[in-house]
């Protein structure tokens, strides 16, 4: 009687480790098709168009197309995560297994997303990553797709990833137009005095690196999430930052087209 519950056991761990690792490929590989059948094109699709036609982006992606990636992709807690935890320190390893298997699917090889309504995430700082996992899961930064993939992870999960993405390298990216980066770099570098609009460089820095822990990097950022991104602070519906909220108010359609197009050449 007592062979039974041993193998039984062991199977049950066999279970729990080795099924769940080949498990996660095809859930991986499934993602980018439901991303691509429910492309996030920020702003311009948006009907109801304000004076010069930028709104911000409505939630995309239904949680049913969300749904099963989070779903199918969730692994199995293993070993070395508990153990990471009991410390508390992130472990790179796990986080870069965790978003291999998960997050590259649209967030591209690591973090280097070559899909613009999907931000690249290589070289941001941890903080800034963690924060927003954590706001995203929270529903405080509302977005139904990352919603549903934060609401995976837990507070360790979140560390680890952060932890190797911050380890990443960014690949550059490029401006598009030289009459908007002329606008764009005004602003960036030196705000507008007259309407009390700071430059976006006294917190991001000159070059765009930002400033670790509090001033994400924005340098490369591919323009269209920039642009979705200053909408979004500007309508009320990205949240998590009075700060960005106040200043993205004061931007109008054009100005957010340049200052984006700027940054996404930005290194
Ligand atoms: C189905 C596609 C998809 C998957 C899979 C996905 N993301 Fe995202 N992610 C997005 C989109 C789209 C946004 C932009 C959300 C917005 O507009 O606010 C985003 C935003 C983010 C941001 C905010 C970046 C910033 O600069 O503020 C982080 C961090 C992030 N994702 C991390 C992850 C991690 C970690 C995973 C895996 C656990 C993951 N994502 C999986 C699509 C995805
Ligand atoms: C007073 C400091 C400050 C200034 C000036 C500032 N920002 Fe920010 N910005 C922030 C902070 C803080 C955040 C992070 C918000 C959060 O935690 O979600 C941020 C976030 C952002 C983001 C979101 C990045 C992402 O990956 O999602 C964008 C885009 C951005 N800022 C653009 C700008 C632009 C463009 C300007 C100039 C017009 C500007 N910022 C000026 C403080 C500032």
């Amino acid at each position: 009687m007592t062979k039974t519950p041993a193998f039984l056991l062991l199977a049950t761990v066999l279970a729990a480790t080795a099924l769940p690792m080949w498990a996660q490929q095809p859930a991986a590989q499934a993602a980018p098709a439901a991303t691509a059948s429910a492309p996030a094109v920020p702003a311009a699709s948006a009907p109801a168009a304000g004076a010069s036609g930028l709104t911000a982006a409505p939630p995309q992606a239904s949680s049913a197309e969300a749904a099963p990636g989070p779903a199918a992709a969730t692994p199995a807690p293993s070993a070395p995560a508990a153990v990471a935890a009991a410390t508390g320190k992130p472990d790179p390893a796990m986080g870069e297994q965790r978003f291999g298997s998960v997050c590259a699917a649209c967030h591209g090889a690591g973090g280097n997303s070559g899909t613009p309504a999907n931000p690249k995430l290589a070289q941001q700082h941890p903080d800034y990553i963690i924060k927003q996992l954590q706001e995203f899961k929270s529903g405080k930064r509302p977005n139904p797709i990352m919603q549903g993939f934060a609401s995976q992870l837990s507070e360790q999960d979140m560390k680890n990833v952060a932890a190797y993405l911050g380890a990443q390298q960014a690949k550059p990216g490029f401006a598009k137009d030289k009459e908007l980066v002329t606008i764009g770099e005004k602003l960036y570098r030196g705000g507008n005095q007259q309407r009390a609009l700071p430059a976006c460089a006294g917190c991001h820095s000159p070059n765009g690196a930002g400033i670790p822990a509090q001033y994400p990097r924005l340098s490369g950022q591919s323009a269209d999430y920039t642009a979705s991104q200053l909408v979004a602070f500007r309508d009320g519906i990205r949240k998590n930052s009075p700060q960005m909220a106040q200043i993205a108010a004061k931007l109008n359609d054009h100005e957010i087209r340049a200052v984006s197009d700027y940054i996404a050449g930005l290194r």
